[in-house]
């Protein structure tokens, strides 16, 4: 994820904009930049890869000439173009006057670089952010928002769709930067004599520890002076004044004691920047997704090919688009694919999904599908990797960088994609009305505020933990698509707690895993939605009961106003109301808790790197 820094102060900016920089690499970036602004000029320098790149670089061009009191810079996680050196920020404006870094998504990008294209503006990167700094100058150097930096800086703003951070700097207004925030972070710090601008609290943690939160669609003005929160039309907006009390080790976790309660934390906007950008009004768009229309009519079945969690998410998968597409969805773990000679041509999609796109065994899966003739479409969330170098398209997650080893966010990001590949094929093939998408696309829409919610039942999971304490064995159940969430489930016990833990089709307990409940035996059961297939919740409610004889405690996983599970749940973790289907993007929440905090049970306190484990893993 893209870390932004800003300062305007009384000392040389360039050194606390490469400081500020280092405070923000834990986010993950493939490039960074700076951008100074001097009397009446703006020197910039950027460059792909690591931070010591960008040090080369202002060793090339010498640091003095990038002398000034005002300065941005950013770390870019790649999302719209390559890590390239062009498509580093700042980006400049054809006037060489306006200096911008960005993170988010400028979800009408296309219509706005056309439009510059159509005044005769050359822009130099395949960014959805360069842009911005064209359209601010253009409104600075004509009409009615003419030689005024704030009202041109509205103007833009007015005119941007998506989730974005923007600072912008202008070389006629060296001691100044204007910043805006929409459903993307940004904090203000309070120096004395000095003002910072960070995408958190780290970025300038080491300078001050007075800070200020702003409202969501908020802009601020900065000088060395102070600050001016306005809202987008201009009109004066308050912020929220704190003082830090993390050191910088925490801050640069948000606070949580771990990048994975981080990511946890991370994942209705995960969800959210997933889903952005892939519903026009009208049609799902599978835009950065190179199969046409007809390609994905002709498709007869699906394979999907994943390792770990991104094969739960597969699995997921197979349930939603069987249903929406009725076609075949056969899914595979991505070792296991090539070396059993499945039945691929021209006429099947495979469906390779991966975090890291780098994972050895799916990789080999990809190759093996297209020596085969299959259409590859890989779902990713690290631009530019192997996988989706070498498939036929890919749709990307955005779920921003995850660094703990155990899959959070970007497990429910992937779920959510394989959704947009999903419906993108009933959309092709014609399997569903445009109707009945609009009314699953709102459901994913609403996903973001559920998980949210479910956010809230932290606490109670803390409780059950400590009363479960340490657990030998778990064992977790679900029916349908609340199977890969109790696969999932079992999984992140595994890999944080080191202690055996099996996810089961719930119906299969009776030919044989039942032998294992015994007293005392802690069981987590997902109850799909009462409002759903309605054997599939009254069959599940046996289940439960059944190992309740036995003398299991369960650990019971229900929607809002299901009642019926209440006589035979030891626990039980409410999350809302949503189609069944939807489930495994809010039920697999509590799950993630649960392993996390019975871990700390069991006392390894490493969460973010689970003993023998790797996060990318680039062999078979
Ligand atoms: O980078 P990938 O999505 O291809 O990784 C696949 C698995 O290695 C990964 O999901 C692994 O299972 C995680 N540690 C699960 O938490």
């Amino acid at each position: 994820m893209c870390g932004i820094v800003g300062y305007v102060g009384n000392q040389q900016a360039l050194n606390i904009a490469v400081e500020a920089l280092r405070r923000m690499e834990y986010r993950g970036y493939d490039s960074s930049g700076v951008a100074v602004a001097g009397a009446g000029t703006i020197a910039m320098a950027k460059r792909a890869g690591k931070l010591a790149n960008l040090e080369d670089k202002i060793t090339e061009v010498g640091a003095d000439t990038l002398q000034g009191t005002t300065a941005i810079g950013h770390t870019r996680w790649a999302t719209h173009g390559r890590p390239t050196d062009e498509n580093a920020h700042p980006h400049m404006s054809f006037d060489g006057k306006v200096a911008i870094v960005h993170n988010g998504i400028i979800e009408n990008f296309a219509p706005l670089r056309d439009k510059l294209e159509r005044d005769g503006v050359e822009l130099k990167s395949e960014t959805d952010s360069e842009v911005a700094a064209h359209l601010l100058a253009q409104a600075y150097n004509e009409g009615d928002t003419q030689g005024d930096f704030r009202a041109s800086a509205l103007k833009v703003l007015n005119g941007l769709e998506g989730a974005f951070t923007l600072l912008f700097m202008h070389a006629d207004h060296p001691d100044q930067i204007i910043a805006a925030r929409r459903s993307t972070p940004l904090i203000v710090g309070v120096g004395e004599g000095e003002m910072f601008l960070g995408s958190d609290v780290a970025a300038f943690i080491e300078f001050t520890k007075q800070a200020v939160e702003l409202g969501q669609d908020s802009v601020v003005s900065i000088t060395a002076d102070g600050y001016e929160i306005m809202n987008f039309d201009g009109s004066p907006a308050e912020g929220t004044e704190f003082t830090i009390d993390w050191d910088l080790e925490a801050a640069e976790k948000g606070g949580f004691d771990s990048f994975m309660m981080k990511e946890i934390h991370e994942q209705p906007a995960a969800v959210r920047d997933t889903l952005a950008g892939h519903w026009d009004g009208e049609r799902v768009t599978l835009d950065e997704n190179t199969i046409s229309d007809t390609d994905l009519k002709s498709f007869n079945q699906v394979f999907v090919v994943a390792c770990g969690s991104a094969y739960h998410s597969g699995l997921a998968a197979k349930y939603a688009i069987e249903h929406w597409v009725r076609i075949p969805v056969q899914i595979e773990v991505a070792s296991e694919f090539r070396y059993r000679d499945p039945v691929l041509d021209e006429r099947t999609l495979v469906l390779a999904i991966s975090q890291s796109g780098e994972t050895a065994d799916t990789l080999e899966a990809v190759r093996h599908a297209k020596t085969q003739g299959a259409k590859v479409l890989a779902v990713c969330n690290t631009n530019g990797s192997q996988i989706p170098r070498e498939s036929d398209a890919v749709i990307y997650t955005h779920a921003g960088p995850e660094i703990g080893v155990a899959s959070t966010k970007a497990f429910l990001a992937q779920v959510a994609a394989n959704y947009i590949v999903g419906l993108g094929l009933a959309q092709a093939k014609g399997t569903k009305y445009p109707d009945e998408i609009r009314a699953i696309w709102e459901e994913l829409e609403w996903i973001p505020a559920k998980i949210e919610q479910v956010l809230q039942v932290r606490e109670q999971i803390g409780q059950i933990a400590q009363t479960l304490g340490q657990v030998k064995t778990m064992l977790f159940l679900g029916r349908g698509v609340g199977f890969p969430i109790a696969l999932e489930g079992a999984l992140k016990l595994k890999e944080l707690a080191y202690i055996h833990a099996e996810g089961f089709a719930a119906g299969e307990l009776k030919h044989g895993p039942i032998a294992l409940i015994e007293d005392d035996l802690p069981v987590v059961v997902i109850v799909p939605s009462p409002r759903g297939v309605s054997q599939l919740h009254s069959k599940i409610v046996s289940n439960i009961q059944e190992i309740r004889a036995r003398g299991a405690k369960t650990i019971v996983i229900a929607e809002e106003g299901d009642t019926a599970v209440e006589p035979y749940s030891n626990w039980l973790i409410r999350i809302p109301q949503t189609p069944t289907i939807m489930q495994p993007l809010l039920a697999t929440v509590p799950l993630q808790f649960l392993a996390a905090d019975i871990a700390l049970e069991c006392g390894n306190e490493d969460i973010d790197k689970p003993r023998n484990l790797a996060k990318s893993v680039t062999v078979e």
